[in-house]
């Protein structure tokens, strides 16, 4: 690959800069987002490869205005409370289920993410994970470098075409009518499920609303794009695997604990189901111990959908702008919750 991320430097508390306000980013971000926060803020940096652990940030939150923070760090009630000056945080996800928004509303705090900028990056991923599954990619690879390729093979490593199967997917918001954009030039047929209806993407589409179960029923790959909160928490488990097609592929780049990870490895090992291909897990990171890695029909990646150099870049930029416009009392690009600035932060 020819373009790179150039990591930045971590550069908090350097001389001539403790009048700016107060920040701390919990892991190394792109330069150019390192750039754009630290012209306006004194930010200290953890540069770990994992994250800062709970003590730590408890510790750092005591002193900061502002938290530029990952899906890995968890943003509680507790922490909060630690963090008496704290009046921004800035996610760098779109997802945001690792924040208590409630609590940080009640206590003024504004909380933002990045939408939009990873949509596409991440339905195509969402589409390699369906073709790299139906097609056996993986298990091909894995083949191949065991030596055991020893001819052109008439039922060597069959598996299921795209084009013309049906296409469900649960959660038609951006991310999902990326994905349904990206399956019509598949010639898939295309049905969603979503708490509401999404009228203009049916029409322009082709896609057409069902029902929960009969998404499960119908559908020959079924894509997982909701958000997780407490009613989507093990939306997926066995009373779902048992109403899918013997032949279904699940692919799961939304949340982990959106699929019953137990369920799931029963549905593949017996057969409940055929495959499945997961950017997330619960937990996460999954155990290298973890039964699901037993198998051979099921592909798990380290929850890398939006990891391309662009658009991970682009998410940084957008992070250190709603990090900036938050602490200026401005709001924020992108704002989870602007009625906290609307109180009167
Ligand atoms: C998100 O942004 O929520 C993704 O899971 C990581 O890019």
């Amino acid at each position: 690959m020819a373009e790179s991320l150039e990591p930045a430097i971590a550069c908090g508390d350097m001389e001539g800069v403790r009048m700016k306000t107060r920040v701390y980013v919990t892991r190394l971000l792109p330069k150019e987002a390192m750039d754009r926060v630290n012209s306006y803020c004194d930010a200290k940096v953890w540069d770990g490869d994992l994250p800062p652990p709970r003590n730590v940030l408890l510790k750092e939150v005591k002193s900061i205005e502002g938290l530029l923070s990952l899906l890995t760090d968890r943003i509680d009630a507790e922490l909060m409370s630690q963090a008496s000056g704290l009046r921004v945080i800035s996610n760098y996800a779109v997802g945001f289920d690792n924040i208590d928004v409630a609590e940080a509303t009640r206590r003024n705090i504004i909380v933002g993410n990045t939408p939009g900028v990873l949509t596409d990056t991440t339905a195509d991923f969402a589409f390699t994970l369906m073709l790299s599954a139906a097609r056996r990619v993986v298990e091909g690879d894995k083949f191949v470098r065991a030596g055991k390729w020893k001819t052109w093979g008439p039922m060597l490593l069959l598996g299921q075409d795209i084009h013309d199967a049906t296409l469900g997917i649960m959660g038609l918001g951006r991310i999902g009518v990326a994905v349904a954009k990206r399956a019509k030039g598949f010639g898939m047929k295309l049905l969603y499920h979503d708490v509401v209806r999404n009228t203009q993407a049916e029409k322009e589409l082709g896609i057409q609303f069902v029902d929960m179960n009969a998404l499960l029923e119908q559908s020959d790959f079924i894509t997982l794009h909701t958000n997780l909160t407490p009613e989507t928490h093990h939306l997926i488990g066995r009373d779902q695997f048992r109403k899918m097609k013997k032949t279904a592929i699940l692919v799961n780049t939304s949340r982990g604990p959106i699929v019953d990870c137990h369920a799931l490895y029963e549905a593949l090992r017996d057969g409940t189901i055929a495959y499945a291909a997961l950017d997330v897990t619960e937990p996460e990171p999954i155990p290298a111990d973890h039964p699901l890695l037993t198998l051979d029909n099921v592909i798990v990646v380290p929850h890398i959908a939006s990891a391309s150099v662009a658009t991970r870049t682009k998410m940084a930029l957008m992070a250190a702008d709603n990090l900036i416009a938050g602490l200026k009392g401005e709001m924020p690009p992108n704002p989870v919750n602007p009625e906290a600035l609307r109180k009167g932060n």
